[in-house]
Formats: structure tokens, C-alpha cells, sequence
């Protein structure tokens, strides 16, 4: 079989997994893709640093620009904005495809990188591991539901919070206790910020909802509130009350239209939805029966609901290095294949520009 070279940036949870399936699972790997993937080198920023799998040292590097030249595609899991943009976009315009874990990045710079992707023959970005560890849902969305129109993306989108708020309502425990527990669990990320005031969800719905509504969202466009305010008394009068308290994710059309503050009173000033899509980031109370409040422990589950195909659930670990490896492998596997068979990428368009309407007070309903 013919190689193929790949250069892995960054060597964390996720990228030692990565490399750890590459380096056993070469040959087999070989035969899906019609040509051997080969492991050439792992950029890290410091070569002696310890990590969660044994790398063989003669792969580490500090170059990752030598790296990324010497490579035929690369994977890019460092995390953060920069050096991982400016690698990006060198290789996408040195006609090498691209796949990423990074969240931020492509919550932050998305169009740009599209953009580079689409200018390159033969060259494409995919960010399946960037959403929801393991669980297939940014394909599925560029792809099988493409010529569907979805109406709303729905779902609990961050392991440490669920993980946080699930031990809050089973255990009875503060959220500082959980949080801790999360954290020794290795569920949260480096810092726990992004993961507690929102901010990686908001990353995923912004994601999502460009794929959704063909349009190009960034992370400024969500409204995002964390779970730093959840008491555990909030909590239990929720449970009393028969729900269960859950950071959603929501991005979701919405028509042009006054409403009322629900009070019952005709509101002096209706606030207005203006049409476009609303992108946020809330803890909300959700029925004991509905699938979601069924979530526990790090999972994501996240709901497409789509005019034709009604509403899908997309369920599994949504953190993790190995489940997000999985994903990561996935995309490797399917741009290597179209490499091998000289096929184009196929670019997902993001044309509609239905305007982010960033609204604090909508309320979702089940
Ligand atoms: N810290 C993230 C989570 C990992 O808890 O879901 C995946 O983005």
C-alpha cells in the first residue's frame, strides 16, 4: 500500500489517543483507506512533558512547521486561537487537508478557515471531534441532513457541567464538591471556566448552528449564562417541583414575532423576536420525563429537529480523550479516503446569513 504522512499537533488527552490508534492500527487502518496512514511526528511545546500514553520520543518535535511541511494531511489538537490558526491555514493552502479538534478556533475563526479550505484543490477541514467527543453529529448535519431543513439544535452540549448538576441533584452536593469531583475525574477542561460560565458550549452552538442554518455564527452571537449561580437549593426545588436543572445548548429559528413576558399581564412593552436564529447558552429546567433530564454523568445528547425527518437524538460520551479520539479518527479516515480516490472535498456551503438574533429571553419549550 502506498503511505500517507500525517503530522499530529499537540500531544494531550486527545492527541496521545490519536496517536496511540495510529501507531497500532496502522496496517488495518491501511486497508479501509487504500493507503497506509504513517505517523511522522507529534509537534508538542515541550518534548519531556508528561503524558497520559507512552509516545515513542523520536516522534516528539518542537518544529511544528517542518512537521506540517514534511506532512500529506494534518491533525491539529492543541486547542487555543493561535499558533493552531496560522498552522491551519498553512496547510489548507499548501493543498493539505485538515482535521481539528479545535473548538474555539472554529467557533471563533469558522469562515475563515471554510474559506481557505474551499480556495486549495484538493484540501478540507472537518471538525467532528470539536462537538460532543464521540458523538457523530457535525457529519451527520453537513451531510445526511443536508437537503432537510432543520428547525432546531437542542441538547446538553458539556460533559463537566451535566456531570456537575447530576451529581448536584442525586447527591445533594454544592457545586463547589462537584466541580472538584469533576475535575478529579479529569472531565473538565485545563480551565474550568469555559466549561462552568458556558463558554465550550457556547463554542459547540455556534458551530452547530452555522452547519444548521448554512450561515456563518460565531461565538459572539450566542448569549451564554454558566451554572456558577445553581444552588444546590435551586436544584432541589426543582427536583420537588418534578424537573431536573440542565445546561442547554439551543439554536433555533425564530419568526418575527412581538410575545409577552408570560406573566398573563399585556405587557407595556412586548419584547421582539426579530426573525433569524437565536443561538444560547441557559440552564434550564427540563420535565422529569423528557429524554434529556435522563442525561447523567459526562454524556451529551443532542436533538435535531428538522421539518422532514422530525427529531433525532444524537447520545454518547461528549468528553474524554479516547471518545474524542474516535471522532478525530473519523474524519482522518474519511479525508484520507478522498485523497486516495483524488475525489474533491465537498464544502459545506454557509450562504443563507440568517442574522443571529441575540435575545436573553426566550424560553424553550418541550
Ligand atoms: N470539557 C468539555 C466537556 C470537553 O466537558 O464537555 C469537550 O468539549
Amino acid at each position: 500500500l502506498p503511505l500517507v504522512r500525517v503530522a499530529l499537533l499537540g500531544a494531550g488527552n486527545v492527541g496521545a489517543e490519536v496517536a496511540r490508534i495510529l501507531l497500532e492500527d496502522s496496517e488495518e487502518l491501511g486497508d479501509r483507506i487504500g493507503a497506509r496512514p504513517e505517523l511522522i511526528g507529534i509537534a508538542v511545546r515541550d518534548v519531556s512533558a508528561p503524558r497520559t500514553v507512552d509516545l515513542p520520543q523520536e516522534l516528539l518535535t518542537t518544529d511544528a512547521e517542518a512537521l506540517i511541511e514534511a506532512a500529506d494531511v494534518v491533525v491539529e489538537l492543541t486547542g487555543g486561537i493561535e499558533p493552531a490558526r496560522t498552522r491551519i491555514l498553512s496547510a489548507l493552502r499548501a493543498g493539505k487537508p485538515v482535521v481539528s479538534g479545535n473548538k474555539a478556533l472554529l467557533a471563533q475563526h469558522g469562515p475563515e478557515l471554510h474559506a481557505a479550505a474551499a480556495e486549495a484543490a484538493g484540501t478540507s477541514i472537518s471538525y467532528e471531534a470539536a462537538v460532543a467527543g464521540a458523538i457523530p453529529i457535525v457529519r451527520p448535519m453537513l451531510d445526511s441532513l443536508s437537503g432537510d431543513k432543520v428547525n432546531r439544535v437542542l441538547g446538553i452540549m458539556n460533559g463537566t457541567t451535566n456531570y456537575i448538576l447530576d451529581q448536584m441533584d442525586s447527591t445533594g452536593a454544592d457545586f463547589n464538591d462537584a466541580l472538584a469531583e469533576a475535575q478529579r475525574l479529569g472531565y473538565a477542561e485545563a480551565d474550568p471556566t469555559a466549561d462552568i460560565e458556558g463558554h465550550d458550549a457556547a463554542a459547540k452552538v455556534a458551530i452547530l448552528g452555522s452547519i444548521a442554518f448554512h450561515s456563518s455564527y460565531t461565538i459572539d452571537d450566542v448569549y451564554c449564562r454558566g451554572i456558577t449561580g445553581v444552588t444546590a437549593e435551586d436544584v432541589e426545588a426543582a427536583r420537588d417541583a418534578g424537573y431536573v436543572i440542565k445546561l442547554l445548548g439551543v439554536a433555533e429559528r425564530v419568526t418575527a414575532e412581538a410575545h409577552d413576558d408570560g406573566s398573563g399581564a399585556t405587557a407595556a412593552t412586548p419584547t421582539s423576536t426579530s426573525a433569524g436564529v437565536n443561538l444560547r447558552v441557559v440552564p434550564t429546567m427540563i420535565p422529569r420525563q423528557h429524554p434529556l433530564a435522563g442525561v447523567r454523568g459526562a454524556f451529551n445528547a443532542v436533538f435535531v429537529e428538522a421539518e422532514n425527518a422530525g427529531e433525532l437524538m444524537f447520545y454518547g460520551p461528549g468528553a474524554g480523550g479516547a471518545p474524542t479520539a474516535s471522532a478525530v479518527m473519523g474524519d482522518l479516515v474519511a479525508a484520507l479516503r478522498r485523497s486516495v480516490a483524488g475525489g474533491p472535498a465537498v464544502a459545506p456551503s454557509f450562504h443563507a446569513g440568517l442574522p443571529a438574533t441575540n435575545v436573553d429571553d426566550v424560553r424553550t419549550s418541550f
